[in-house]
This record gives structure tokens, sequence and C-alpha cells, in this order.
């Protein structure tokens, strides 16, 4: 029934190298001739990964462009009308800076072809009123990620791959200016004794940065860039990053109120996930996200979204996650989800899960279901909770359904990995059940990972349930799918 949503593109298992058949092993002739010798180490897979940008051939016009926008930009500071400029449509603030860049240049003996004049023109308005030389990349809706070393060095992530761009900031100072125009807007500081920020960008963008001493070679930048249009169940099916069949027992799951957790690396797309799944909930339910920046857009029309808050920098007036939570529990929600359970607040995440809440959803940073039950188990121990480590697994085995693991694979590739069912205490360890995985069988010559996804075979944990709530999943789901 679901044969036209198997993947096809599973090539046999290659062979592995060096095991000929026991019967046809040869001794090696004595005097072989000596080929030439190969290292038994693969070549750096890195070098091909970091892939510069087309255009540094420009650098040399592009270093003197900047040179002369510095120098400019100077002036444009003290010609301009800072205050007037916050409300300055965005041509009178264009005709602005070109008639001062074109007294600048006259000033400077300085003459420009009419491109030059043209991109001269576009940064310094990026310059003024954006984040400078990031602008571009933050208007590229192929970067996911921008990620500054120091002012001479910014690499973006498309698609899963890192690749090193040729823009480049004039100095550290120059990248100083636009860390602090960006920290200062949104009301923090950042310097020597506060050196490192975490802030959302007026586009809803996640920011990171650090700053010298701390940070030894220049300031650090890391920029998630916000989506306007989150990848919905569709298109990440569409991706391969899960198969239809999963997808069906997803919908299942969160439909049937299953509290459920996306465990997975940095970057891996659990946010991603968190917020396709939640897609399945009713549009009856009243839901209440907490996160510490707010990343998620739920489709339905009852969300209560919360963020927490940092401290200002006298130590006053932070609102942790935890506060949130708790907070929410006296709000009536139907479902709560928690962006990133990171600390304390997996206390009361648990205890809502437990005590009617359930339906509930979070994330957590883990490498696969076990470690994300470890994870879990820390986080209470470090919350301060006196507890014997068995009646913590207890708490854990009842409040948690389901796992889903996701995963950015070596070839850039972000997939469900695993997904795994929790299903109960089998004297004092949780035990589980994989229900899903994604099987790897090999690499292509030009390393993409080979795979497809399979189910496991078990018998859900959870199919009475799903029948009773009116999710009777076809038999046929749970079948493991051979490599073709
Ligand atoms: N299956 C996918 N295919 C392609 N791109 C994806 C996929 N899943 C996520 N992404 C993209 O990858 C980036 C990282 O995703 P996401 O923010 O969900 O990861 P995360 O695990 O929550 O990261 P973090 O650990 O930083 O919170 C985003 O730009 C997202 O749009
Ligand atoms: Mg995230």
């Amino acid at each position: 029934m679901f044969s036209k949503y198997k993947k096809n593109g599973a090539a046999p298992a290659p062979k592995a190298p060096g095991k000929a058949p026991a019967t046809n092993v040869t001794p090696i002739p004595a005097a072989a001739p000596e080929a030439p010798r190969k290292s038994l180490m693969k070549a750096n897979a890195s070098a091909k990964t970091v892939e510069v940008a087309p255009g540094s051939k420009d650098q040399k016009r592009r270093d003197r462009l900047s040179e002369i926008k510095l120098e400019i930009h100077k002036s444009l500071l003290d010609n301009l009308n800072l205050a007037a400029l916050e409300n300055a449509s965005e041509q009178d603030l264009r005709t602005e800076i070109n008639a001062i860049a074109s007294e600048s240049l006259e000033e400077m003996g300085i003459v420009l072809n009419r491109e030059e004049r043209n991109q001269l023109a576009q940064e310094l308005y990026f310059e003024v009123k954006g984040l400078g030389p990031l602008e571009p990349l933050l208007q590229d809706d192929s970067v996911n990620d921008i990620l500054v070393n120091g002012p001479k060095q910014i690499f973006v992530e498309r698609s899963g791959k890192l690749q090193l761009t040729d823009i480049t900031f004039k100095d550290e100072r120059h990248l100083l200016r636009i860390i602090d125009k960006i920290v200062s807007a949104v009301g923090r500081r950042v310097d020597e004794s506060n050196p490192y920020v975490d802030a959302r960008l007026a586009d809803g963008s996640r920011f990171n940065a650090m700053v010298p001493p701390v940070a030894v070679d220049g300031s650090l930048v890391s920029i998630r860039k916000f989506k306007k249009d989150k990848l919905a169940i569709d298109d990440l099916v569409g991706f391969g990053a899960f198969s239809e069949e999963m997808a069906a027992y997803l919908q299942a799951a969160v439909a049937t109120r299953l509290n459920v957790i996306v465990s997975g690396g940095t970057g891996s797309g659990k946010t991603t996930t968190l917020n396709a799944l939640s897609s399945f909930i009713d549009n009856a339910e009243r839901i209440l996200t907490i996160e510490d920046t707010a990343e998620l857009q739920l489709q339905q029309t009852h969300v209560g979204r919360m963020e927490s808050r940092p401290p200002n920098v006298e130590g006053k007036g932070g609102v942790s996650q935890r506060d949130c939570l708790r907070n929410a529990l006296r709000m009536r929600p139907d479902r709560i989800i928690v962006g990133e359970t990171r600390g304390e607040e997996v206390i009361d995440m648990l205890q809502a899960m437990n005590t009617g809440h359930d339906g509930s959803m979070t994330t957590i940073h883990a490498n696969n279901a076990r470690d994300a039950i470890s994870r879990l188990e820390n986080m209470v121990a470090m919350a301060g909770i006196e507890m014997p480590l068995k009646a913590i697994r207890a708490q854990i085995a009842s409040a948690v359904n389901l796992i889903v693991q996701a995963s950015r694979l070596q070839d850039g590739s972000r997939r469900m990995v695993s997904i795994t069912e929790i299903t109960g205490m089998e004297g004092d360890v949780i035990s589980m059940q994989e229900v899903f995985r994604f099987q790897r069988v090999g690499l292509t010559p030009d390393n993409k990972i080979i795979g497809h996804f399979t189910a496991t075979g078990v018998r859900s944990h959870y199919s009475e349930r799903f029948k009773l709530w009116g999710y009777d999943l076809p038999a046929a789901i749970f079948e493991p799918v051979a490599a073709q």
C-alpha cells in the first residue's frame, strides 16, 4: 500500500574492502611489483566541504571600495542627523547617502564607475540602516546560518554545508560596531566585562556574539536565520528528512497526545521538527510555547508565546524558562511546548507531562534516545532534586512516550534517524523500543549518504491507543523495508 513511498535511491551495500571469500585467498607473490603506495587513510574530506564562494578575484577592488566606504561612512555619521534617520523613508535615506557620498568622493578626488558607485551606495546604506557586510547574507534566503570568526572570515551554511564567503569586515572595530548596533537595539551591552550576548534580531533571527579577549582571534558571531516559511511535514518528507510512514505514525502520536521529545545535536533540525510536529495538534486546543529565543511558528489559532529573559547588567529582571513554565501551568494550557529543555525547568516539564498536560513537547540536546534519557536524569539531578535514581527514572518513564532523534549527517543532510517509544521500566532501567530508523547502507563516490527509512518490525506500544482514538494505522507501516 505504501510501496510508492519506498525510497528507491538505495544502492546495494558496498562490499567490505579486503574481505574476499576465504576460498579465493591467494598469497601475495614474494616479488610483487611495487605499486605506488596508497595511504590507508582517506583524504581529509574537510578540504572539500569548505568551498570558497566565487568572486574572490574582485578582492582588490573590494578592498579599495572598503577603504573609501569607511571614509565616507565617517563623514556620513558626521553629517547625517541620526535621530531624524530613524523615521526617514528608504528613498530619502538613499538620496541623502548618495549626496554625501558624491561630495566625499569629490573631496577625496576619487572617480568610480557606475557599478562601483551603485555598490558603494548599497553598502553604505547597509552600514547605516542594516548590519553592514552581513546584510546581503541576511537577505539571501539560501543561507541558513552565518558564522563570523573575526573580521576576516565569514562562513555561511547552505543546504547543510559550510562555505567560506569572500565577504569581510574592514577590521575588528568595524565588526564590533555592527555587534554593538545589534545588541544595543535590544537594550543589551557587550564589552570586556560582558563578553557574550544572546539576542533576537528584528526579523526573528537568533544572534549570539562573543567579543575579545574571551574570543581570542576577534569577535565570534553566530546567526541562525529565521525562516519565514517554516518547513512543513510535506516539505520534510519531500526532502527525505523522514518517510511518509513515519509522518503517519507521528501524526497519530501527536494527535493522541503522546508526550514527545525531539532529541538531536546542534543544528540538527530539532526546532524545525518540533514546529512541523505541532501542525498535527488540533486547532481547538490552547497551546502555550516557552522558548529562550522565540523561533516556533505554530499555525493554530489559540497560541500563547513566551520568551525567557536573561537578567540585565545589574543582575535583575531575569525570567527563566522555569518561571514561564510554572506560570504557564496556571494559564489553562491544553498543551505546553518548551523550545529546548536544558536546565532546571526539566522538573516542571516532567511534572506537567505527568499531570494532565499530556501531548506536551520539547527538544533536548542528545545523540540518541538513551542519551536523551541520561540528559534528562542529569538535568533533574543538577536541579538539586534529592530523589533516588530509580524514582527519577520512573518519573521520566511515565512522562515521556516518544523520542524522535534528529541528526545532521556527514553529507549535510538532516534526517530523523530514529523514532523510539518508551515502554516503561524493567527493574531499574527504562525500557524502550525503536519503531523506525534510517538505515544507512553506504556512500556514493561524492560522499552522499545512501540509505532508506524503515520500520524495525516491532508492534507499536501505543497501537491500541491509536486505534481507540481513531488512528487505525495500517499494519504495513510497521513492516521493515528491504534495501533495493
Ligand atoms: N530536514 C531538513 N532539510 C533541510 N534543512 C533543514 C531540515 N531541518 C532543518 N533544516 C534547516 O537547518 C537549520 C537548523 O535547523 P533547526 O533550527 O531546526 O536546528 P536545531 O537542532 O533546533 O538547532 P539548535 O541546536 O541551534 O537549536 C535551519 O535553518 C533549518 O531551516
Ligand atoms: Mg533549536
